[in-house]
């Protein structure tokens, strides 16, 4: 199908919307009535025609103003995007990696011709259209990791794997649940999984950080996590956190179902072939709560797992204060029938 882009906002005056095309195949997470973390990793090749899983880097509606946001918030903070001097290749790899696959997957919106090392790479819907000679970073406007993924919706973070571990040492992140790539930059898998409740006395990320180091190339893997976010903001940085952490506090019975969106993000892994680098995609769809509620299972779903999760789990993920009138509100599309229909 031809995609319409949205002209909408992440900030100010919030004109983001969902689609009913959107709606209808926004990744829903939770496969039971009740939600705890747990090692939810599967492959990443393809997915039902339409849905979020179908391509391997899913473009839509929001792409354009997502990309605008990522701009705005690299012109205020340039940090946001870093790559150690070891990455460069891992870069390479990365831009490549989204060059073909986009260009297959999406092949009235992006064209990549190569001739030898000189190639063309055009981005329709950006109005981009950019010859470069691959590995000469001298003729891209950017580094190639920052080139490309200020094209292509999510964050970003690029791991280099050595001595059994991953390392963060590169990334493009500026649409995040409240975690900083400059604080993380340089950290180990252990390190900036540190702040996790529960996760490592339940051995989560020993069994994870095992699969993520055997993952090889052409066998991308993915699994959902989610969180509540006020407002369909995008940044939800702790660099912003002044700007965003206080609008928690506009929550009202009256507003609740349009102001609270639920954040779900579609991590996906794959091994880059040159570098041994893992790139660690993070796409974040955003769905109102009264838009959310129109699928009468998923209404009823999410009321049960919010008014059950454990008190660490909504106190991370930011909102425990909240959580009373989320409940309140979702109790209403909850008429206590079995979900066992499956999501
Ligand atoms: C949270 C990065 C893979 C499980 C986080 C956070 C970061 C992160 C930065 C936020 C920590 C904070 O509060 O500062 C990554 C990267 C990965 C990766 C770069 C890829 C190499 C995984 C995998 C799993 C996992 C494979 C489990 C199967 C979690 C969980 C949380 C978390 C459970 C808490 C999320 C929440 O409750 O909202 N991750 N992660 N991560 N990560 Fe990962």
């Amino acid at each position: 199908m031809t995609i319409q882009f949205n002209d909408e906002t992440f900030r100010n005056d919030y004109t983001f919307r969902n689609s009913d095309w959107a709606i209808k195949r926004f990744p829903f997470p939770f496969h039971e009535d009740s939600y705890m973390y747990s090692v939810n990793m599967e492959q990443h090749q393809g997915g039902p025609k339409g849905s979020i899983y179908e391509k391997r880097f899913d473009v839509d509606e929001h792409y354009l103003a997502e990309m605008k946001d990522r701009a705005l918030v690299l012109a205020e903070d340039p940090l946001r995007c870093q790559s150690l001097p070891h990455m460069t290749l891992a870069g390479w790899d990365l831009l490549e990696l989204i060059m073909i696959s986009k260009s297959e997957d999406y092949p009235d919106l992006f064209k990549l011709h190569r001739n030898g090392n000189n190639w063309r790479w055009i981005n329709k819907p950006m109005g981009i259209d950019d010859s470069f000679v691959f590995m000469d970073e001298a003729t891209l406007p950017y580094g190639p990791m920052e080139y490309i993924t200020r094209q292509t919706q999510g964050d970003f973070a690029v791991l280099d794997q050595r001595d059994d571990n991953l390392w963060m040492d590169a990334g493009m992140v500026t649409t995040q649940a409240d975690w900083s790539l400059d604080f993380d930059i340089g950290m180990n898998f252990f390190e900036w999984h540190a702040p996790v409740p529960k996760a490592h006395e339940m051995g989560i990320f020993v069994r994870a950080l095992k699969f993520l180091l055997n993952i090889q190339q052409g066998m991308p893997a993915r699994r959902l996590n989610w969180t509540m976010t006020v407002n369909p903001l995008l940044d939800t940085s702790p660099e912003n956190y002044h700007k965003w952490g206080i609008q928690k506090t506009t929550l009202t019975p009256e507003n609740v179902g349009e102001k609270q969106y639920l954040r779900v993000e579609l991590q996906t892994f794959f091994r880059l072939p040159r570098s041994n680098a893992l790139v660690f995609p993070i796409r974040c769809y955003l769905i109102a709560l009264q838009d959310l509620t129109t699928v009468p299972k998923w209404g009823r779903r999410l009321h049960r797992v919010i008014r059950d999760l454990p008190e660490e789990l909504a106190t991370y993920k930011g909102f425990i204060d909240n959580r009373p009138m989320i409940v309140d509100y979702l109790s209403k599309f909850d008429d206590g029938l079995p979900t066992s229909d499956g999501i």
